[in-house]
């Protein structure tokens, strides 16, 4: 089944092949996305294709190719998929060059694009996560490929338990190793506002939009490690994970110890605009 996208081909995953000298492998050079298709149909498209373009003119590139094309690619990759649910993942390195930091060297991108049936997990019931210094970079607002402090901190999240890191940095929280925070504190819903300390999730902003849609104020306020620790509700947000309760913090419970009701609220509402999006979505244009 060809299931891969890679530099004008389609092909299988064990066909996909790229060189040694792309800048993605020596330098962790390129940015990717990754979005959700529901019933074959992606979802939040241009909110994802905007973030994409944000990330790839901080590293000084263009997009190689238009809105049509990618949205051609990801739906023939949609369309190759038994499954009605997938997830894509999309990503754009500065391509092949000699190992040499000067990015003028490289010439042609390379494009990688791929689909898998979305994993099913059912969170709902609620996380244990901890939290842990933010160790990460100044520029997380680029969705960049290179990941290594992140996949370090979800280890160190997995070797104690949890499910997720909470990152705080100068006692502030900026978001999950891959995922946005929210918290309901003294009964007002809070999430960290969009600067370089984090990824602007295409799901925080949905959510954002959902509440305000609804009438629920919500605010992007910083968020001390001490509001954290009081919080009656804390949630984590992403493309995969939607949005998930989290029942446990530094192996404490937080308020009752199980899905709060501001969280039962907002996933129904999230719910009901995932199985009914608007037409401009449903139709991927
Ligand atoms: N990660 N913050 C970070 C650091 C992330 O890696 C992600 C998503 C998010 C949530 O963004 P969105 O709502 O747009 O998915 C926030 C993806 C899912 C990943 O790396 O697999």
């Amino acid at each position: 089944m060809a299931n891969v996208y890679l530099n004008g081909d389609y092909v299988t995953l064990e066909e996909a092949r790229v060189s040694v000298l792309d800048r993605g492998f020596t330098f962790g050079d390129g940015v990717y996305e990754v979005f959700l298709v529901y019933r074959r149909q992606i979802f939040r498209f241009e909110e994802h294709m905007q973030r994409l373009d944000n990330s790839l003119a901080a590293i000084h590139m263009q997009n190689p190719l238009s809105r049509d094309k990618w949205m051609e690619i990801l739906m023939t990759l949609v369309q190759g998929n038994p499954a009605a649910d997938q997830s894509l993942y999309l990503q754009i390195t500065r391509g092949v060059s000699e190992r040499d930091h000067a990015i003028a060297l490289a010439r042609t991108p390379t494009v990688f694009a791929m689909s898998k049936p979305l994993p099913q997990r059912d969170l709902t019931r609620g996380i244990s996560v901890i939290t842990l210094e933010d160790i990460r970079w100044k520029y997380c607002h680029i969705k960049a490929i290179t990941l290594l402090p992140s996949v370090l901190l979800r280890h160190q999240a997995t070797l104690a338990g949890a499910v997720e890191a909470v990152l705080l940095r100068d006692g502030y929280v900026t978001e999950g190793a891959a995922s946005n925070i929210f918290v309901v504190h003294n009964g007002l819903i809070k999430t960290p506002p969009k600067d370089g300390n984090l990824l602007p999730g295409i799901t925080r902003d949905l959510v954002l939009e959902l509440l305000a849609g609804a009438g629920i104020p919500c605010a992007e306020t910083r968020i001390s490690a001490d509001d954290l620790q009081a919080a009656e509700e804390i949630w984590t947000t992403s493309s995969t994970w939607e949005i998930v309760p989290v029942i446990k913090l530094d192996g404490s419970p937080v308020g009752q110890g199980r899905p709060g009701r501001h969280w039962q609220r907002v996933f129904a509402i999230y719910q009901q605009f995932k199985n009914n999006p608007p037409l401009q979505q449903a139709e991927g244009i």
